[in-house]
Formats: structure tokens, sequence, C-alpha cells
């Protein structure tokens, strides 16, 4: 931290705060495991090629996502600010953190339908317990009219206000305290879940289906595809590790916590395919039945499982947990911007910016099913825009510049990561060269220019 300058959070309330190390880990973990990997990553799976698109996750993930994050920790500890503020400081000019300003912007407005579809979990969650889910067995039509009705509007301020309460009670009283709690917690519904899963009679052929390698169905695009979901579910190009990675202390190895994020998310994306595909051959459902795969065929699955409303249950609020921790992840990210930006005490910026966020929040639900479904521009509703525009333009653009800020700009990047020469190498290699490479690819596709 430059001399005379306070952090974040001594500005804002007098102290410092700070993750644990292990409080660390265990928040980023939670930011990285999400509905990307339980409800995206599964489907994504099974329809490319199953476990040959697994093995180019896993390569994009070593290749450009770890030294991505290891990027965005380094930028976030040495810039000790939001990434507005770290942008700035360590790009050496204004410039800088409007370009990091970005970043904020896509957490915000990332928040804006991810917490639309963690209502919907938390309703299934409640619908799965009670027994209602199973009482007619159109799960198709359950769904159409359950986002066709206002619940979604409800269930939707429901996480928010979750989220807000945690966010505004700090760093290590509130979302350290909270990751501390669910995300083992999480871990141990998956065990549960997975023991389950994995003795059913289908299971075999589930994990095979998931898993066994069809390299015929890699093309270039299941290849840009790998490295988007690789992004997303490490929670990159969105300020956001770089916002947790302010609170970190400087004894903390951050090439150590990089693993340690990375392995949480592949193992929790791994048990979700577990879990998903064994169940849907043991029942018949058909595994590549894309987006609605958890909210249409699962419920199905689940309804012929003995004491499948308490399996249905607990799978729901499997993922509502994963959602909530990444939604804690994105609101942390304007909150602290507003703290420094105008001097706000953290719960007047948490209040603001839930406000500010309910106002695109409502429209996204809206759209999702709900009154606003008929309204399109360009083929896209409201909803479909907020996903596309953060996810295929935002996210790459912050992602690329970040390569750019810690590869080419910032000098001292490659201290504060603490990698040893060698490693040292291979990261400044990846952020220079392949890193940049591989994200413009992914850029330029999905704006149609490749
Ligand atoms: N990594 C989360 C997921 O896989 O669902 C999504 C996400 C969470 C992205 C938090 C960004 C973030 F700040």
């Amino acid at each position: 931290m430059a001399k005379g300058k306070k952090s974040l959070e001594q500005q804002n309330s007098g102290k410092t705060e700070q993750f644990s190390s292990t409080g660390f880990i265990l928040a980023a973990i939670g930011s990285s495991v999400g509905l990307g990997n339980m409800w995206k990553f599964p489907y994504v799976t099974g329809q490319n090629g199953g476990g040959a698109f697994f093995l180019l996750f896993v390569l994009c993930l070593i290749i450009v996502g770890l030294p991505v994050l290891l990027g965005e920790l380094a930028i976030g500890r040495a810039g000790r600010g939001d990434a507005y503020t770290s942008f700035k400081k360590l790009g050496g000019s204004k410039w800088w953190g409007w370009l990091g300003f970005i970043g904020i912007l896509a957490a915000f407005l990332i928040m804006t339908f991810y917490s639309t579809i963690a209502g919907w979990t938390l309703h299934y969650a409640v619908q799965s317990l009670s027994g209602n889910l199973f009482s007619n067995g159109d799960y198709a039509g359950q769904f159409t009219a359950f986002t066709a009705s206002t619940s979604p509007i409800i269930w939707q301020i429901v996480v928010m206000v979750m989220t807000g309460f945690v966010i505004a009670r700090g760093i290590s009283s509130g979302i350290e305290k909270f990751n501390k709690i669910v995300i083992p917690g999480l871990l141990v519904i998956l065990l549960i879940m997975l023991a389950r899963t994995l003795t059913l009679d289908g299971a075999a052929e589930g994990v095979r289906y998931f898993l066994y390698p069809d390299f015929s169905q890699i093309t270039f695009e299941s290849a840009l595809l790998a490295l988007g979901l690789a992004f997303f579910s490490l929670s990159l190009g969105m300020g956001a590790m770089l916002t947790y990675g302010a609170y970190v202390d400087k004894n903390q190895s951050l090439p150590a916590a990089t693993l340690a994020v990375g392995a949480g998310d592949l193992i929790y994306a791994l048990i979700a395919g577990l879990i998903i595909f064994p169940t849907t051959f043991t029942f018949g459902i058909e595994p590549g039945s894309g987006p609605g795969l958890v909210f249409v065929a699962l419920p199905a699955a689940f309804e012929s499982m003995p004491y499948g409303n308490l399996f249905g249950g607990l799978f729901f609020i499997l993922l509502a947990i994963a959602a909530v921790t990444s939604c804690l992840a994105l609101t942390e990210v304007p909150v602290a911007y507003m703290m420094r930006r105008f001097k706000m005490s953290r719960s007047k910026a948490t209040i603001w910016i839930m406000i500010a966020m309910y106002a695109i929040a409502l429209p996204c639900t809206l759209s999702a099913g709900g009154v606003l479904s008929g309204y399109t521009w360009g083929g896209r509703t409201f909803f479909d825009w907020m996903d596309y525009i953060t996810q295929n333009i935002m996210l790459p653009l912050v992602g690329l510049l970040v390569t750019i800020l810690v590869g080419y700009v910032w000098k001292g990047s490659g201290e504060e990561t603490g990698l040893s020469p060698t490693w040292m190498k291979w990261w400044r290699f990846s952020m220079r060269v392949v890193a940049p490479i591989l994200i413009l690819f992914i850029f330029l596709s999905s704006i149609g220019l490749v």
C-alpha cells in the first residue's frame, strides 16, 4: 500500500478489514463455484463431446484461467482498492481507471440476471422439500407457469436482500463468515448427493455420457465455449477476484490461493456433472436438454427416486447456496467502488447499489418468462441482452485489459505474484502472448467477427 494512503476499509470504517487466509480461499471458491459450474457446465459438457470437452475446459483453466486469476489477485492486492482505483494506480493513469470501471459495470449487470436464476433455485428448493413440485408430472408446464407468475420477483428480492445483508456486515464478519459456513456445507451436501446418484442403476451410463471423450465433437466453437466457461466460472473479467484480492494479507501466497481456487472450481463442476447425468440416465430423461436440464428434466428424475423430494430439495439448496456466494462477490465489486468514490459507509453503499441493481434486475426477471418476454430487440429479450453484453463483450474485454496491464504496463506485477523465476517465465508468457490471443479470439467470435 502506498505510504500515507489508507486502504479501502480503513478509509471507511477506521479499521483495516481483511480476509483470514482460509477465509479468503473459501470466499474465492464461493465466488467461483456457482450457477456456471452447477447449471451451465454439466449441460454444455453433455452437449459438446463429454470428456473431450471436459479436457478442453481443464486445459483452458490451466493455460488461461489460472494465469489471469493470479494476475487479478496481484492487481487487487497491490492496488488495495476497488477495480477502478487499482487499475488507475497500477496503470498509472485515469484512463486505466475507467477501463477498470468496465469490470465494475460488468459485475453490477451480471448480478441483475444472475439473481433471477438464483431466485428460481430457491423456489425449486422450497417446492421440492414441500412435495408440491411433484404434484403434477408436467415439469415443463410448471416451469413456464412459474416464470410467468409473480413468484420469481419475490424470490429475486429474497436473494438480493440476503446478499445485501451479508455484504453490509463487511469482509470478515459478513462475506468471510458466510462462506466459511456454507462452502464446507455445500461440499457435504454434494457428497451426500454423489453417494446417492452413483449408486443408481444408470450411474455407469451417465458417467460415460459425461466423461467419455468424443473428440469428433470438438470444434473451434466448442473450444471457445470452454474458454468462455472457464473464465466465467473462475469469476474473471469482472473485477471480482481483483476486489477480493484487495482484502488479502501480504503474507498469503497468491500462487497457492490460485491453485486452491482452480481446484475447487473444477471439483465442484465435476461433482455436479456426476450428480446430474447418472440421475437423468437412470430415470430415462434426455440428458442434452440444455438450460432447462436442472429445472425441467431433473425434477422428473427426482420424482421417480425414493425420497426424491428430499434429494431434490438438497440439490436445489445446493444450487441456491452456490449462487448466493457468487452474488456476494458480484455485489462487493460495485459496493467497494461506491465506498471509495463517494466516501460512503459500507451499509449506505450497499443500500444504494441494491436499489440501483434492482431497477435493472426487475425487468430481467420479467423478461425471463414473465410479462416482458414478448419484447425483443434483435431477437433478444432484456434478460438475454444483459447476459450477452456482459459475458460476450465486457468479460473478454476486461480479461484482455488485465493481461495487458500485468503483462506490459505494470512492471512490478511479477514480484507481487511471488512466483519462482521458472514459473514466472511461464506466467509472463501466458499473460503477454497466449492469454491475450485466446481471449481476443473469444471476443471476436462472440461478436461474430471470426
Ligand atoms: N463464477 C460464478 C459461476 O460460475 O456461476 C459466476 C460469477 C460469480 C462471476 C461472481 C463473477 C463473479 F464475480
